[in-house]
This record gives structure tokens, C-alpha cells and sequence, in this order.
């Protein structure tokens, strides 16, 4: 098993590139199913989820092509996807135990071949993460559904048939999987309280290429005219808020100065806006974002998280980490998932001063040091949290369990030293 083992205490500086959106480019692979023509995706982020993912397809028949590209000078991959027919309609267990995202298969899977099997998913460290408002959804829309020896088995006579549907939480992942069984159902599907983050917005703007007709993006209405069939296009996946506001938290953690190439402020106003509060100086560029700390006092923040366009659940440990630098106290609330303050044990083993409350805040009290230690974290935003107390922990900290971070941060020790952090990933195999 790798690690990462970090020196802490020098200021980051410097420019790094921020990838194409992880939690975008999962739903706009399995809208690639809803096509019996070749989908293109560029600017894709080279993560295990995604390699997951694409394995995924192949067992369902997708031929799979990458191609290496150059965007704004830095080395991506694109793919293409291409599954005239399938050969399996089944996303197995051992797939989606790995991403609990296989369920994205569900809906174009429903819409296009009429069945489905699916393993439930489960819960995973930060909550009980239900299916509920999916399946009742695509019930609505002329689903049968039943739950058998852990699958969920779905199918439709004929085509699934447009609704009006009213989600009891804005979902994302209902939202994704809704969208993509309506864009081929039979009439008109409305989604209220859907979910507004700009995930979203890059699946239906890449649906609307393949010749669907959703209009309300950006809103938490959105209404789908269902079509007979959808054709193949190629789509730049968005950048990755959630990469941009890490990093944005290693410029301010460490008092540096960060340039986040091709960032898109528009998708962080939240937490630029607590960061400026907070004192640091965030400049907003057409392509990218400068985050300066460098000089700062920074102040502690109250924060809660919140459906876009709230402050999101996916920042919340390494902001909470932030205010353990800064002066005072500040009060940590998570609305979102249940189970979310894992890395606040791990934290206290580097000095920290937090209690949490329940399952629901943490009031975070800023500290005169952090200190080096051996830590590991169960997702992983927690484990870029831990990444972030050693940047300036004194001493060495080793990160352990690294796979939660492979899964959702491109090359991160390759961009963190561009900055000048002090990070090596070892691994067993190499000392033996
Ligand atoms: C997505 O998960 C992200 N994952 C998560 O990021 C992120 O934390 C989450 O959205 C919230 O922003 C991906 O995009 C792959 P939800 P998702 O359905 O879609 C309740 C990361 O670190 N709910 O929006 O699974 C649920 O319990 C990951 O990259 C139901 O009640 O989240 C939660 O309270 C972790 N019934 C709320 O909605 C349902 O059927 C939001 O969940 C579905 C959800």
C-alpha cells in the first residue's frame, strides 16, 4: 500500500493546473450508453474512479479508446466511447462495491436496452447514501422494479414514460440518473427540487448535444422533452471545483500564492466568499483563479454545507482544517452527509483543538502548531484534509490508505512539490 510522507512548513507557490471534474466525468461516461454512436470526452482526469469506471463499460461491451491531448499546455487524456450493442446488462458487485457512481449505469441501461441489474450500492464511511429517490423516480416514469439477493433489477415494457416528479432532497446522483432515463423516455419529464450543481449543468449540456431537450439548466426545475434517439458528440469536461478549492486551501493553509490554472470561479463563489472573510485574497480571472495568503492573520469562519449553491460538503474537511490556522473560533456544520467529521480523530493526533457535536459541527479552535504524525483517513476528502495539516505540521507527517486520494486527486504530490511542498509517495513494493 502507498503513502505519502510530508515535510511541513514551506510556503507553496507557484501555478497548478486543475483537471477536468471527476464527479462530472462519471455521469457523462454512462451518458454514453444512451448512444449506439461514439461519445468523445476531452480533458479527462486520469483518476482510479475513472479507470473503474471504464472497466465497468467493457464488461457491459463499451469499446473504449484514449487518446493523450494537450490542454492549455498541460499532458490529459480524452475517450471515447463507442457501444453499438451490449453484451451484458448486469453492473456486478464487485464493480460497484469499488464506486458507488456504477449506479450511473441504471438510468441509460433503463431507457435504452429496457433492463437493468444493479448491486445496491450500500453505505459507505460518511453516510448511509440511499438509492431511494432513483428508483422511485424511474417507478414513476413505468419502471418494475424488485430488490433481489442484493440487486436491484429494473424493467420497462416499451419505452419509460415521462412524469412529474418532486425530489424529497436535491440529489445529485437522482438528478444524473433521472435526466439520462428521461432524455429517451416517452413525453415530458419535470424534476423539481433537482439538484443545481454544475455537474449538472455539463450533463445537460452534453445531453442537449446529443440531440436532447432539457431546458431549465442552472435551475432546480428542469424539464426534459423525451426524444427517440440520441447521437454522438465529443464534450470538454468541466474543471474540478472541489481540486480548486483544495488547492485553493493549500495556498491559504501554508500562507502562500497559488494560481489555479483553468479554474472556473463562477463554481466556488461560496467558498471564495469565506476565504475572503477569512483575509486572504482571492483574484477571480476569466480562466483562472489566484489565491494570496501570503503575509495574512487569517480569521476564523463559521461554515455550514449546503446543496450547491451552498458551501459544498466535499470542501468541509479541508476548510475545517484551514481554521485550525486561524485566529478565534469557528463553528463547522455538515447538513449533507451524516457521518462526515472523520478526519476531526486523526487531526487531534496532530495537536488540533475541535469538538464536535453530535454527528451535525465541530467548533474548531485555532492552534499555534500542528505536529507531524502517522494518520489515515476513510474517504477522500478527509485524507487531502490530513495532506493539508502536514503541509505546515511540524515535523513529518505520513498519510496512509493513499488510494482514497488516487481516487479523486490527479498527480497531486507531482502538483503539490511543483509548488514547492515537500511530499514523496513510497510505496511497501519498492522497499522490499
Ligand atoms: C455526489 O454524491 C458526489 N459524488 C459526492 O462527492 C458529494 O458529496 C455529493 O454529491 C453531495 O454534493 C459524485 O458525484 C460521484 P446526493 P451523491 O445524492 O450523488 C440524500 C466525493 O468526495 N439522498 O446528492 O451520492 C443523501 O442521503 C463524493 O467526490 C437521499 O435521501 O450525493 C444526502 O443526504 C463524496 N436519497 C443528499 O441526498 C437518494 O436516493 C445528497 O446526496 C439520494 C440521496
Amino acid at each position: 500500500m502507498d503513502r505519502l510522507r510530508i515535510k511541513g512548513g514551506n510556503k507553496l507557490k507557484g501555478k497548478i493546473y486543475i483537471s477536468g471534474a471527476k464527479n462530472a466525468a462519471l455521469p457523462l461516461i454512462c451518458a454514453s450508453l444512451l448512444t449506439d454512436e461514439a461519445v468523445t470526452l476531452t480533458n479527462m482526469p486520469v483518476l482510479s474512479d475513472i479507470k473503474s469506471m471504464n472497466l465497468l463499460l467493457e464488461q457491459l461491451g463499451t469499446k473504449i479508446e484514449s487518446h493523450d491531448e494537450i490542454i492549455d499546455g498541460n499532458p490529459c487524456k480524452s475517450y471515447t466511447y463507442h457501444t453499438p450493442k451490449f453484451e451484458s446488462l448486469v453492473a456486478p458487485y464487485d464493480y460497484v462495491r469499488k464506486m458507488r457512481a456504477s449506479y450511473y449505469v441504471f438510468g441509460p441501461l433503463l431507457a435504452r436496452e429496457r433492463y437493468v441489474e444493479l448491486s445496491l450500492p450500500g453505505g459507505c464511511a460518511i453516510g448511509a447514501r440511499p438509492m431511494d429517490i432513483h428508483l422511485s423516480s424511474l417507478e414513476q416514469m413505468g419502471a418494475k422494479i424488485e430488490i433481489k439477493n442484493g440487486y436491484v433489477i429494473a424493467k420497462v415494457d416499451g419505452r419509460l414514460k415521462g412524469a412529474h416528479l418532486v425530489f424529497k432532497a436535491a440529489s445529485v446522483g437522482a438528478t444524473c440518473n433521472v435526466l439520462m432515463a428521461a432524455a429517451l423516455a416517452d413525453g415530458k419529464t419535470v424534476i423539481e427540487n433537482a439538484a443545481r450543481e454544475p455537474e449538472i449543468g455539463d450533463l445537460v449540456n452534453m445531453l442537449n448535444a446529443m440531440g436532447a431537450k432539457i431546458s431549465g439548466i442552472g435551475s432546480s426545475v428542469l424539464e426534459i422533452e423525451g426524444v427517440e434517439r440520441l447521437h454522438g458528440t465529443i464534450h470538454k469536461v468541466i474543471a474540478d471545483r472541489i481540486e480548486a478549492g483544495s488547492y485553493a486551501v493549500a495556498a491559504a493553509i501554508t500562507r502562500g500564492c497559488i494560481e489555479l490554472v483553468n479554474a472556473q470561479p463562477e463554481t466556488l463563489q461560496t467558498p471564495i466568499k469565506i476565504l475572503r472573510q477569512a483575509g486572504v485574497n482571492v483574484e477571480e480571472r476569466e480562466h483562472s483563479i489566484v489565491v494570496d495568503a501570503e503575509g495574512c492573520e487569517l480569521i476564523g469562519q463559521d461554515l455550514m454545507t449546503d446543496y450547491y449553491p451552498g458551501f459544498p460538503t466535499d470542501l468541509q474537511a479541508q476548510f475545517l482544517t484551514l481554521m485550525l490556522t486561524a485566529r478565534g473560533a469557528s463553528m463547522v456544520t455538515e447538513t449533507i452527509w451524516e457521518n462526515r467529521f472523520m478526519h476531526v480523530p486523526e487531526l487531534l493526533r496532530m495537536g488540533a483543538n475541535i469538538n464536535v457535536h453530535g454527528h451535525a459541527s465541530a467548533i474548531v479552535r485555532g492552534v499555534d502548531k500542528l505536529y507531524g504524525a502517522p494518520v489515515m483517513a476513510t474517504d477522500l476528502r478527509a485524507s487531502f484534509a490530513l495532506v493539508l495539516a502536514g503541509l505546515v505540521a511540524e515535523g513529518e507527517t505520513i498519510v496512509n490508505r493513499i488510494y482514497h486520494l488516487d481516487r479523486g486527486y490527479e498527480k497531486l504530490e507531482e502538483k503539490l512539490r511543483s509548488v514547492g511542498a515537500d511530499i514523496v509517495r513510497e510505496s511497501d513494493k519498492e522497499e522490499e
